[in-house]
């Protein structure tokens, strides 16, 4: 009998339970393109997200909700191309899942097939379940996304932290707890309370994987332009950075530039 496993990636949504299981802290990041993807998968992160945060750090726009599932599609095949070991997750963006399960499917479908990704992820509870009840009928594996979800901030309209009030809070208690049943393998909490996040994480099996949720969760994910320094004007107090690209870039460029005004690039031996 063969072991190979469906993926030929080591991390699994398998392993991920087990991470949970055995008190292992998971590693998720954000990547949109090959080359940082490939940086992230040999710096040996467990999980990564081909967000739909993409629409900000990669287009520039203001919100999650312009991008569309052909763009998201490029960016996950571009992930994909380099990652060997570590599990590949995307977005399904806005539109492509909420109003009709059977359009959620196709989209889920086209996803996994033409960017041969692990899973995907979508953002809701209980007014997403027949999507994804659907989709994992398909037998395709689902992150969702509770708390904070970036696609409905025209209906939020402020990015500040959720759940503060019980009845927001005991609703989210029981999506998490739905998306458990239906069959979700994780589950992102963006933006809680900690105390909340924390309870949520011990009352379902699966992984609870934080940003802006405290330590008390299962895992953190980050956006990498975030944590890299490479964006700068944003500031949220869950972020820790890790790097200040924007100098170390910017003071690149710079030298570049000048090096090219005064000719001093290229010298001799660098060229042919
Ligand atoms: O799109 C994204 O980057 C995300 C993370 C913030 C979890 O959903």
């Amino acid at each position: 009998m063969s072991t190979q496993t469906a993926n030929a990636r080591a991390v699994t949504t398998y392993r991920l339970l087990e991470m949970k299981r055995n008190g292992e802290k998971i590693s998720m990041l954000t990547a949109y393109d090959y080359s940082m993807a490939r940086i992230l998968d040999q710096s040996g992160i467990d999980v990564v997200l081909v967000g739909d945060s993409a629409a900000n750090v990669m287009a520039g726009f203001e919100t999650t909700v312009p991008i569309t599932l052909d763009n998201m599609i490029y960016h996950a095949r571009s992930v994909t191309r380099a990652v060997k070991r570590a599990l590949v997750v995307a977005d399904l963006p806005f539109g492509t899942y909420q109003g009709n399960s059977m359009e959620a499917v196709a989209s889920a479908v086209r996803i996994m097939k033409e960017a041969e990704i692990d899973a995907i992820k979508i953002e809701g509870g209980e007014e997403i379940m027949e999507s994804v009840t659907r989709i994992l009928s398909a037998g395709i594996p689902i992150m969702g996304h509770l708390g904070l979800t970036p696609q409905s901030i025209h209906k939020f309209g402020t990015y500040t932290v959720r759940a503060k009030e019980e009845a927001e809070a005991k609703k989210l208690v029981r999506d998490a707890k739905m998306l458990e049943e239906a069959g979700c393998f994780a589950i992102v909490l963006e933006k809680v309370p900690a105390a909340l996040a924390e309870k949520v994480a011990k009352e379902v099996q699966i992984p609870i994987i934080g940003i802006g949720a405290g330590g008390g969760v299962d895992g953190q994910v980050l956006v990498v332009h975030d944590m890299l320094g490479i964006t700068n004007e944003f500031s949220p107090r869950f972020l820790r950075r890790y790097a200040d690209l924007h100098s170390i870039m910017t003071d690149a460029f710079a030298n570049y530039i000048a090096d090219v005004k005064s000719g001093d690039f290229p010298n001799e031996n660098e060229q042919y």
